[in-house]
């Protein structure tokens, strides 16, 4: 542990007080019953084993089965869904921790499969590159989308409503609305995927109407101080991308302080990791920050010596860690005994049963080993 430890402080972030600085980034792990998309008992042990985050930002689940891209992925537009997301709030909460869920539609990032064989949808009729949709039938192609109607689009605003209010029913604390790696609020923003001439294209005051919409209609339910947003500006999922990404995310971050949000996450890996920005590539992430005035999460292949150190420098007030999470339930306490940490397994990141999900040991089951 450093000298001066910034990510074991407490942290009011909006209606919230965090124990740490240290939030679970979302993450799919393709555990859900294809029969009904429900989180299942494995999905309580695993959330509640994870308790003592700061935060814990569910995966990505779909507000509406035009949502859906990807198969074994949890829902929240269900009866059953909500009954399946409450054992993992009621569990996570007796346990000590606070879970927000992070709000998804894929967009174009689906396929047929998942839709009756109709095409899936997306601000415009630009097909994605560079990426397959996970289904049923193993990895496929994915098909040039069809372009929503107008008044599509502000039905697509409404399931995003209905969704916060069920995750409000399924006993979350807040919820996350999914604006990054190239999913629907993503492709509404940047105007490669964007190239409407209604209210929601052109300008970038109109691509970012959409992303605006949903957060304030999820703040209606929660409450401003109860619902964050995920961008991933500098992200390259599915070709996504912007002919000025600075100005265009810069413009979002603006108009999101007028609604006093719990805060705004930003995506920007550090150099090496895989998500990580183009050498060359500008960055947005430090715009972000100094555009937005509430709280500030920063993620993208942190460790715990980068993350002080990004906290002591004011580049953010938390930070996201995915992977590390998923290979250690109890990372924040390792990271403050300065306890060596597991190796995670990709093979089971987005498959395969308990194995990889819920069998990773804490420090108390295993000898604790101490820092070289
Ligand atoms: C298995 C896996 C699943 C992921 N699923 C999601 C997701 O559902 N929603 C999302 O916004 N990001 C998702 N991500 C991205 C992570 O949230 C995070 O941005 C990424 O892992 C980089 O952070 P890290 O270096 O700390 O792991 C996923 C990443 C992994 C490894």
């Amino acid at each position: 542990m450093s000298q001066a430890s910034n990510l074991f402080t407490p942290f009011q972030m909006g209606a919230l007080t965090l124990p740490n600085r240290l939030v679970m980034a979302p993450m799919t792990r393709s555990r859900a019953k294809n029969d009904g998309n429900v989180p299942t008992d494995s999905t309580v042990k695993y959330y509640e084993q994870r308790a003592s985050a700061g935060l814990i930002i569910t995966e990505g689940a779909q507000i509406s089965p035009q949502g859906v891209g990807y198969v074994f992925t949890p829902g929240i537009y269900s009866a059953a869904q909500v009954a399946g997301w409450r054992k993992v709030t009621d569990a996570v909460h007796a346990a000590g921790g606070r879970i927000f869920i992070q709000l998804w539609h894929v967009g174009r990032i689906s396929h047929p499969d998942f839709h009756n064989g109709e095409l899936p949808v997306a601000p415009s009729a630009v097909q994605p590159t560079g990426v397959q949709a996970y289904t049923i039938n193993g990895m496929q192609e994915i098909p040039t989308p069809r372009a929503l109607e107008t008044a599509e689009v502000k039905a697509v605003v409404e399931d995003f409503r209905k969704a916060a209010a069920n995750a409000k029913e399924a006993g979350f604390d807040g919820v996350e609305i999914h604006g990054a790696n190239g999913y629907l609020v993503d492709q509404f923003i940047q105007d490669g995927s964007n190239q409407r001439t209604d209210e929601y294209g052109g300008s970038v005051e109109n691509r970012a109407r959409f992303a605006l919409e949903v957060v304030q209609a999820a703040a209606e339910v929660f409450g401003a101080d109860r619902v964050g947003i995920r961008l991933s500006p500098t992200g390259a999922m599915g070709g996504i991308n912007d002919s000025d990404r600075v100005k265009t995310f810069r413009y979002v971050a603006e108009q999101l302080n007028q609604l006093g949000l719990a805060y705004l996450h930003v995506i920007e890996a550090l150099p090496g990791h895989p998500m990580a920005p183009q050498p060359g590539q500008e960055l947005v992430a430090a715009h972000l920050r100094k555009a937005f005035t509430g709280p500030f999460i920063l993620n993208g292949g942190y460790t715990q010596e980068t993350a002080e150190k990004a906290l002591a420098n004011n580049e953010a007030d938390l930070i996201a860690f995915g992977v590390p999470f998923i290979a250690n339930p109890d990372l924040v306490e390792r990271l403050e005994q300065g306890a060596a940490l597991n190796t995670p397994d990709p093979a089971t990141f987005y498959a395969g049963d308990d194995n990889g999900y819920i069998d990773y040991p804490t420090l108390t089951e295993t000898p604790v080993a101490t820092e070289q």
